[in-house]
């Protein structure tokens, strides 16, 4: 028989080897094909397609090299070839039955393989698998993500999107990313901004038409006051979000920034892009003004050098998904509610100073949380712990629910390590360009007027009178801070960073 490769070829080791080789690249052909069909690829498949089954070709490859060495150092010294290959004789009944064996099992044996890369690459899609596969890593955004208005809108959709060139890099950061879960080596909280998010335009922009003219949109928010009583407040603001397609009519409101023919470039001296020191907006019909921090001096040189980005959706919306709620804001909804009750005196203090300890575990916080609160109430109020002993359980119940939605001590991941872009009372948010400190050379000034973005409809303080125009009411701060609120940021109280 002529055979189709050099003598040396023909051993144990090579050919188990090219038989290793030979399945790597069947199976990695099949994968990369379901890929190319799927319509939004998975993340981590490509950790099978494109690292563990490369490394088995790898693998493969060697034995069949090694295999040939062998075999060639065996001939130099003389020795007898390490293997004749069998002659397969169909007509002989044994040859037969062994062929048919080997034949129908390799047949079997491929489908199953197949099948089970098939459901390898299933489950890889799925939220389940980026949620919970590496559980204690994912779990803060898995579970945030879970109360989120995009629960139901899949991890990959927003962090991979679909073709290729992304496909590819997922798939890179991705490998890496397996490596240092088993090597114990990633940062916690993992860090944000992620560098390399997919594009807005690319992932929100396909269920979300930014030509699309949302309408003003009406917040109705209630407060309590961490005082004896909770008092409480409350406050309508009507959100002028607009946008709009400039094709079809005059755009405005908010949404007036992430117009496609609206350009707003800025740069950050920060790698959470907070310390924002220059923007430049441009007009559709190209007219451009550059405003400059008043506060903070940095020459041209510098913004030249320094970071700098073309605002896009995630510019404000950066927590669409993996939302830690502030523990005042939580508590607020909880006790508007009526499930923490707002007749137990300092509730409203207590339950947010409880949230707020630095816990190590999150089994401690827990137990923590109840401990403060009962030992709260046995010692303030004592004549309360019997006639208020459900509400204080209750109280008890909701801020551990809250704790454990968006507390993490295991993986240092609270409200405070990540900055929400979207308002200001909490984060700088917009008011890291409109705090009425950056202004234009001919001295326009991107303002923080109060009914510039939103429009106060209503602030009604408890046993106060109603204040309500449909121009915006002035601003009342609900405990008397002089006019530091329109001076400093909120968030330079709101969320005072040494706590
Ligand atoms: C609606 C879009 C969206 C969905 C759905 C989504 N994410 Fe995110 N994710 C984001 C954005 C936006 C960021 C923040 C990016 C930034 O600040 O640079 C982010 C950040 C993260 C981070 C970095 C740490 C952090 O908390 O910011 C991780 C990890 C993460 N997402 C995992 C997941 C997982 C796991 C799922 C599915 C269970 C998921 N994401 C679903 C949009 C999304
Ligand atoms: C796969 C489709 C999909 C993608 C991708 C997507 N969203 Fe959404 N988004 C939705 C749907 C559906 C809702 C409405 C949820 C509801 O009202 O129950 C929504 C709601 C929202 C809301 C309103 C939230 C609220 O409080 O009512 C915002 C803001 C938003 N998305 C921003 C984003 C941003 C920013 C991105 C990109 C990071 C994004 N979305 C990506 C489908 C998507
Ligand atoms: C300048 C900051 C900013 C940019 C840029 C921005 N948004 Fe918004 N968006 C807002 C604010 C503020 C709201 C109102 C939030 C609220 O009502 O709590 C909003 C509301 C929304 C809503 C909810 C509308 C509704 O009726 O509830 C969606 C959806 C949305 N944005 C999507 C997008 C998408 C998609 C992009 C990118 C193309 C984008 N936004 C860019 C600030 C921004
Ligand atoms: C990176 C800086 C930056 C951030 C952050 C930012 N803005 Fe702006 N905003 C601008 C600039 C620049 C303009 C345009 C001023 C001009 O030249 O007319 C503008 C204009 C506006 C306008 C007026 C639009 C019009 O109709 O003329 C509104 C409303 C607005 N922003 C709301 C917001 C809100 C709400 C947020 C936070 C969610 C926000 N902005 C965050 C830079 C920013
Ligand atoms: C640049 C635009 C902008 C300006 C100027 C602005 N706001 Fe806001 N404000 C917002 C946005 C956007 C939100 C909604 C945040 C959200 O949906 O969580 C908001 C929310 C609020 C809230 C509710 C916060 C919460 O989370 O409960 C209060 C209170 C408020 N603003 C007060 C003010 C006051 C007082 C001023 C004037 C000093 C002011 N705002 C100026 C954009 C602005
Ligand atoms: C000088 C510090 C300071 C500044 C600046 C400030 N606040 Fe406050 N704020 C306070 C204090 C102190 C309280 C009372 C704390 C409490 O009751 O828990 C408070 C309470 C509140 C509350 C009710 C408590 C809650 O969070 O539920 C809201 C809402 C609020 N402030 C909004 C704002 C807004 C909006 C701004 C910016 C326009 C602002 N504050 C600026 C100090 C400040």
């Amino acid at each position: 028989m002529k055979r189709l490769f050099p003598h040396s070829f023909y051993n144990l080791i090579t050919l188990i080897g090219a038989a290793i080789a030979a399945v790597s690249v069947l199976l990695i052909a099949f994968l990369v094909m379901l890929e190319a069909m799927a319509e939004s690829p998975s993340p981590y498949m490509g950790i099978i397609a494109f690292v563990l089954l490369p490394m088995a070709l790898l693998f493969g490859v060697g034995m069949i090299v090694m295999g040939i060495l062998r075999e060639h150092r065996r001939t130099r010294l003389g020795k007898p070839h390490g293997l004749h290959l069998p002659m397969i004789d169909l007509n002989n009944p044994r040859h037969r039955t062994g062929f048919t064996v080997f034949f129908v099992g390799s047949i079997l044996f491929l489908g199953v393989v197949g099948f089970s890369s098939f459901k390898a690459y299933e489950h890889t899609e799925s939220d389940e698998f980026c949620g919970e596969t590496c559980h204690g890593v994912m779990e803060p955004e898995f579970t945030a993500y879970q109360y989120s208005p995009h629960a139901r809108v899949g991890c990959v959709q927003c962090h991979i999107g679909s073709g290729a060139s992304y496909f590819v890099k997922s798939k890179l950061s991705g490998a890496y990313q397996v490596y240092a879960v088993l090597a114990d080596n990633y940062p916690k909280p993992i860090p944000t901004p992620i560098e390399n998010l997919r594009p807005a335009q690319q992932t929100c922009e396909q269920c979300h038409w930014p030509k699309h003219f949302y309408s003003e949109k009406e917040h109705v928010n209630t407060y309590y006051v961490s005082d004896e009583h909770n008092t409480k407040w409350t406050m309508n603001l009507l959100m002028k979000i607009g946008g709009g397609n400039i094709e079809a009519g005059p755009t405005s409101g908010i949404h007036w920034h992430m117009n496609i023919s609206h350009e707003v470039t800025y740069a950050a001296l920060d790698r959470e892009r907070q310390i924002i020191p220059w923007i430049r907006s441009r007009t559709p019909n190209g007219k451009e003004t550059i405003y400059r921090s008043t506060e903070i001096s940095v020459d041209d040189d510098s913004i030249a050098k320094s970071f700098q980005r073309r605002m896009d959706c995630i510019d404000c919306h950066n927590r669409p998904s993996h939302i830690y709620h502030p523990p005042a804001r939580s508590v607020n909804h909880v006790m508007a509610l009526g499930w923490i009750d707002p007749k137990l005196p300092d509730v409203k203090g207590v339950a947010v100073k409880a949230l707020e300890f630095p816990y190590t575990t999150k089994q401690v916080g827990l137990d923590s949380i109840k401990t403060y609160i009962e030992g709260y109430y046995n010692e303030t109020y004592p004549s309360l712990v019997s006639t208020k002993h459900n509400e204080i359980e209750k109280t008890v119940a909701e801020v551990q629910k809250i704790f454990s939605r968006n507390y993490f001590p295991e993986m240092k991941v609270s409200w405070k390590k990540f900055n929400d872009n979207i308002g200001h009372l909490y984060y700088p948010g917009c008011f890291r360009c409109h705090d009425g400190k950056h202004v234009s050379d001919d001295g326009k000034v991107l303002s923080r007027d109060c009914n510039v973005c939103h429009t106060i409809l209503a602030q009604q303080f408890e046993r106060d009178t109603l204040r309500l125009s449909l121009g915006g009411v002035e601003y009342h701060h609900p405990v008397d801070i002089g006019a530091a609120w329109k001076e400093m940021n909120c968030s330079d109280c709101h969320n005072s960073q040494e706590q």
